[in-house]
């Protein structure tokens, strides 16, 4: 059996290492912290002290990197994948990052005989874990048929939309619409309220009509109505994939103003929400 590497075992790396290993696969795994390193060592993971020492031993390497500038550190920088090259390796970026960086490091791997895709997830922590996240996959259609295998073991639903490059655009969509639908649901929640209507009995109406969306289905009752907060992603993380959207829509000179209303608010809801907190909390914007 091949050996996978996973770079990055934070909160999706994580459960996405032991999902292989499950699956039958050997995993071997490094992470920029030490606490990090020891904890997934005692879960089984084989940890190497090093980027060089993963890519000399693996066919396949995930990332599941924080921000697009800490990617193309794994990749282009000192001590990184392109240091330490190896022919043939596919680098699986599954980290929601910036389109160009991710086209422009595709040139950097090439150059050195690499091949990259990006798959980026949805499906948080518990997706990871148990090995039921979605994908959005930018990829050629060789290296998509290579992973194959190997995604379909971490995955429950994969989807191909296009070249290297537009799995990061899909992913970017895709929260753009989740921050935007979070932001509505808590102002619309509050005139409902207001007017009368509780929000559990609000939503039993919204879910059997025409504007329900994850967030009216799945995160209210999941992690806001029972004030759990724990779905395991960010306030930080998501306030990146906001300021991404905002790169992307400047960069190809499009004037999207709802889109920039809902990047404005996520930026201002750094104010009182902190990073660390999770990222449904932005519902309660403006009323703490
Ligand atoms: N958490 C979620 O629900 C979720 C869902 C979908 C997508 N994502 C995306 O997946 C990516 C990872 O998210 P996460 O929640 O696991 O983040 P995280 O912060 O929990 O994990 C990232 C890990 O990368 C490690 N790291 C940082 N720099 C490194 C380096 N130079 N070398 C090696 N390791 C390094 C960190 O130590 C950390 O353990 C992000 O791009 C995020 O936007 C997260």
């Amino acid at each position: 059996m091949k050996k996978i590497g996973v770079i990055g075992l934070g909160n999706m790396g994580r459960g996405m290492a032991l999902t292989l290993k499950r699956g039958g696969f050997e995993v071997v795994g490094t992470d920029a912290i030490a606490a990090t390193r020891e904890a997934l060592t005692k879960e089984g993971i084989s940890i190497r002290a090093s980027i060089g020492e993963v890519i000399k031993e693996c066919e396949m390497v995930f990332l599941s990197l924080p921000t697009a500038a800490i990617v193309e550190d794994v990749i282009a920088g000192s001590g990184g994948i392109i240091e330490n090259a190896r022919a043939g390796v596919l680098i699986v970026d599954t980290s929601t990052s910036h389109p160009d960086t991710t086209r422009r490091m595709l040139v950097k791997l090439n150059a050195v005989s690499m091949e990259l895709m990006d798959a980026p997830v949805s499906g948080g922590p518990k997706g990871a874990i148990t090995g039921t996240m979605a994908m959005v996959i930018g990829a050629s259609a060789k290296n998509f048929e290579r992973a194959e295998p190997i995604l379909s073991a971490m995955t429950g639903k994969r989807v191909h939309v296009g070249d290297v490059g537009a799995g990061h655009v899909a992913k970017i969509a895709n929260n753009l619409f989740t921050a935007s639908h979070l932001l509505i649901a808590g102002e619309v929640t509050r005139m409902a309220e207001k007017a009368g209507v509780p929000t559990d009995q609000l939503l039993q109406g919204i879910n059997a009509g025409s504007g329900r969306s994850f967030v009216t289905e799945h995160s209210y009752p999941t992690w806001i109505l029972n004030g759990k907060f724990d779905s395991g992603f960010t306030m930080k993380l998501m306030r990146k994939d906001v300021r991404l959207s905002q790169e992307l829509i400047q960069a190809l000179e499009l004037d999207l103003p709802l889109a920039s209303k809902v990047a404005e608010l996520w930026a201002k809801s750094a104010d009182t929400i902190e990073g660390g907190e999770d990222f449904n909390r932005v519902v309660e914007l403006g009323t703490r």
